[in-house]
């Protein structure tokens, strides 16, 4: 595309309305006609070279022939993790107003680095923290920042933790995860400095829950040996089955110990908003820290993380840089200090987006009330699943419906338990050929289980029993290949 103005890169007032015409068509196309797509199309890396490989451009083309490619060969050709059939890992639904408000945050390309640069956009932000604060029981000195997801959250909660409570990197220091905890977690602890030797894995209960006697345990085993035992992670929805690791008990041993209580709520701390989700997250707001990804169970579309601490000074003492060491150029606002809503001071980043304007629209848009219906509707679908499971001997259930997360498995007392275990994965490829729905599989206490995170507030209980129907003729017909 040639541009008629006579600065490079822009566009008239005309020629923008046409592209974004167009552009708003194909999505609002995405967003109505999304459920009668094929949920789960993967091309093969020659397939992709073929079709979208081009050189290093030199002259542009026109914008609608690149959005129509776009249309046509890249958005179909993907996991639709918005798919109300999508039930595998945790799906991202979104929601038409924070698309919008993703728009206008990089439309607007706000730096919400420090005050001076976004004073009315850090309020809104800190309005947003304010509010998943309530949402999780924290109190006013509580703090937070928006990331961009439950890696960066889980990260910086640690890094937090040990500039917190031992002033730094000690090759000494423990911290403790259960066998259910999100890879993440040990991703972020090597990232951050911490040898295998420093990360112990605990056991789980028969509920996959982490172990209290197993915790103690360990931790007892540890100051023996002259380690600095420091920090526990508990799950509050663990990937694989939605397990709530008991958060209270938690919380008392962490008091008891002097250690510092992280909770992975990426996936299921926003559920706190429901009745059940509250009684499930019992204990909650008492953790040091807490990670809870709106891009899950708040319907936000990527990328869109939050790490809430009980005390905001954590933050600014773990990524606080001191005066000597900050650049030059940012002097004028270093003068300018308002230290406790600079948010480059409480995270990694320096340049960062208006990431919480989408969250705090659709929020102001639809109203808590509206978040909570839509949270429902995922407990509810997976009691669906859980009853049309039971309902039929083919199946065990090897999780309960938690969390809107339910795991299960072929039964058949005529095959070998190593025979169900092929059956599961050929069921998986049957059923993400067959694009109707997209469930996946995944290992529990050694052995493969289906598994369903139906939380999209669009899916309805004939989808999940239509989806289960055709898991059962898929895993006969994986029975006899
Ligand atoms: C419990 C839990 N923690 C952390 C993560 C990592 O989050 P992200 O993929 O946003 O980095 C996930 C992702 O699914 C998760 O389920």
């Amino acid at each position: 595309m040639k541009s008629k103005s006579p600065h490079p890169l822009e566009l008239s007032s005309d020629e923008m309305r046409a592209v974004g015409q167009r552009a708003l068509d194909i999505v609002i196309k995405h967003f109505e006609n999304n459920r009668d797509e094929h949920v789960a199309r993967t091309l093969t890396r020659d397939d992709t070279e073929r079709l979208l490989r081009t050189g290093l451009p030199e002259e542009g083309t026109s914008v609608n022939e690149l959005l129509d490619l776009l249309a046509r060969d890249v958005f179909p050709n993907s996991l639709k993790t918005d798919h109300p059939r999508f039930y595998a890992f945790v799906p991202s639904p979104s929601n038409y107003v924070s698309v919008i408000g993703d728009l206008l945050t990089s439309a607007h390309n706000l730096f919400a680095g420090h005050w001076m640069a976004s004073s009315a956009a850090s309020q809104l932000e800190i309005n947003v923290i304010d509010w998943m604060k309530e949402l999780v029981g924290y109190p006013a000195e509580g703090g937070g920042i928006m990331v961009s997801g439950g890696s960066m959250a889980n990260l910086s909660a640690i890094a937090a933790a040990r500039e917190a409570r031992l002033g730094g990197p000690d090759a000494k220091a423990v911290v403790y995860c259960s066998d259910q905890t999100h890879s993440s977690m040990a991703k972020g602890l090597r990232i951050i400095g911490f040898g295998a030797e420093q990360r112990r894995t605990v056991g789980t209960d028969e509920g996959l829950r982490l172990s209290i006697p197993d915790l103690e345990q360990a931790i007892k085993a540890d100051r023996a040996a002259g380690l600095k035992p420091f920090c526990v992670v508990a799950n509050a929805g663990t990937t694989n089955t939605g397990a709530v690791d008991p958060l209270g008990p938690l919380a008392d041993l962490c008091a008891r110990e002097n250690l510092w209580l992280h909770v992975d709520g990426a996936y299921g701390a926003a559920a706190v908003i429901t009745e059940r989700g509250r009684a499930a997250l019992a204990g909650l707001g008492r953790a040091d820290s807490i990670t809870l990804d709106p891009h899950k169970w708040l319907f936000q579309p990527y990328e869109l993380g939050c790490l809430l601490v009980r005390d905001a000074s954590v933050l600014r003492k773990a990524f606080r840089i001191d005066e000597d060491d900050h650049a030059d150029y940012l002097a004028d606002v270093v003068r300018h200090v308002h230290a406790d809503v600079n948010f480059f001071e409480h995270g990694v980043q320096l340049t960062r987006s208006f990431k919480a304007l989408k969250l705090w629209l659709s929020l102001r848009a639809f109203g808590l009330a509206e978040f909570r219906r839509a949270i429902d509707v995922g407990f509810d679908m997976a009691d669906v699943a859980e009853a049309t499971l039971r309902a039929d001997s083919r199946w065990t259930v090897v999780t309960p419906s938690q969390m809107g997360i339910i795991s299960f498995r072929w039964n058949d007392p005529s095959r070998s338990e190593k025979e169900i275990d092929a059956i599961t994965s050929r069921s998986v490829d049957l059923m993400r050929a067959d694009g109707y729905a997209l469930v996946m599989s995944t290992i529990l206490r050694g052995r493969p289980a289906l598994r369903l995170c139906p939380i999209h507030p669009g899916t309805t209980a004939d989808e999940i029993r239509e989806t289960i129907r055709r898991l059962a003729a898929f895993s006969v017909e994986a029975s006899a290949q």
